[in-house]
């Protein structure tokens, strides 16, 4: 397979097969979080009831209950299958993940809260070294907690809706998303020092950190701007990726997403002349995809050529 800036519709799980051992420098992907109503994001073939709106409690509940569409409930037993089928799924591409990077080679998963454990164990448990989970800071994120006391009102329950006045059922405002960060251990015997001689791989820029505004620790705070919406509904902020590649590897090197979406990986990796390799199997966001390389390709051509070289 060519790995050497392409685009490849399809299900990257059997896709990568087609790579040989040791050819990508680093992995970037925002991989499905397992917790949508999305197509693309349900990753289990259960009943899942709760996902899909059609547990007996949610028809009565009507449409407020299918917008929100996310169990928290833990009332069906198919949806308490859904950590350890999340874990199954992850496991079901990560001996690929591991076998395709390079010695040294980082892996930057950004994996929702509710479920990262299981990708964190799945990758671990094939042999990745898991470094650390980096917060990624996101000042707007809507809050969808309820309060009890309406619904007791609602019921006409007065006692009941005074007793619970001030409490809510859901999550506290979640305001940052994991991005687990993981590597590939270096040869047995050999130093890290030897494997960034060897594969310029396994040591990472703290000079970036402070291009980008951030300070040197695990917390990134690089926000959404107009341009990093619209494409895809989980669009990353293509600056905040741009930063994890620059963080880790040199011009040159292969930069991989498994899971594309709308391509803001590997656009990032063209802009910073690194060569991309992107999967995404939904046509719609394959497209968009090919689409936005093509035009950065073209942008950087035209800024090459007016700069003469
Ligand atoms: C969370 S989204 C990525 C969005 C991306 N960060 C962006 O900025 O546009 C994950 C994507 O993975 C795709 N996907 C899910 N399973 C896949 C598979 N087996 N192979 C390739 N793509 C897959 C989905 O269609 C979805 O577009």
């Amino acid at each position: 397979m060519n790995t050497s800036n392409k685009v490849y519709k399809g299900d990257s799980i059997k896709l990568l097969k087609d790579i040989e051992d040791h050819t990508i420098d680093l992995i970037v992907s925002d991989i499905p979080y397992g917790i949508g109503v999305d197509t693309w994001d349900v990753l289990h073939d259960n009943t899942n009831h709760a996902y899909l709106g059609s547990s007996p409690a949610q028809e009565r509940a009507g449409a407020i209950f299918k917008k929100r569409g996310k169990p928290l409930n833990g009332w069906s037993e198919s949806d308490r299958l859904i950590p350890k089928q999340y874990y199954d799924w992850v496991a079901s591409w990560a001996s690929e993940w591991f076998r395709i990077i390079k010695p040294g080679a980082n892996v930057f998963v950004f994996a929702g809260r509710r479920l990262s454990h299981r990708c964190i164990c799945a990758l671990e448990d094939i042999g990745f070294t898991y470094k650390d989970m980096i917060g990624w800071e996101k000042r707007r994120a809507a809050h969808r907690a309820q309060r009890i006391s309406i619904i007791f009102e609602r019921r006409s329950n007065r006692l009941a809706a005074s007793k619970w006045q001030g409490w809510k059922v859901g999550n506290l405002r979640p305001v940052f998303e994991p991005i687990l960060w993981f590597s590939k251990p270096y040869k047995i015997g050999g130093t890290i020092a030897d494997n960034v001689l060897q594969y310029n791989l396994g040591a990472f820029n703290e000079c970036v950190l402070k291009k980008y505004g951030q300070e040197s620790d695990n917390i990134f705070h690089i926000q959404s701007q107009s341009c990093d919406t619209g494409l895809h509904p989980t669009q990353k902020p293509l600056k905040l990726i741009e930063l994890l590649i620059e963080l880790t590897t040199i011009e040159g090197q292969i930069v991989c997403d498994p899971f594309c979406g709308s391509g803001t990986t590997l656009v990032a990796a063209l802009r910073l002349n690194r060569k991309y390799l992107g999967f995404e199997k939904e046509e719609k966001y394959y497209n968009i995809t090919l689409n936005r390389v093509s035009k950065e390709s073209d942008e950087l051509k035209n800024m090459l050529f007016k700069n003469g070289e």
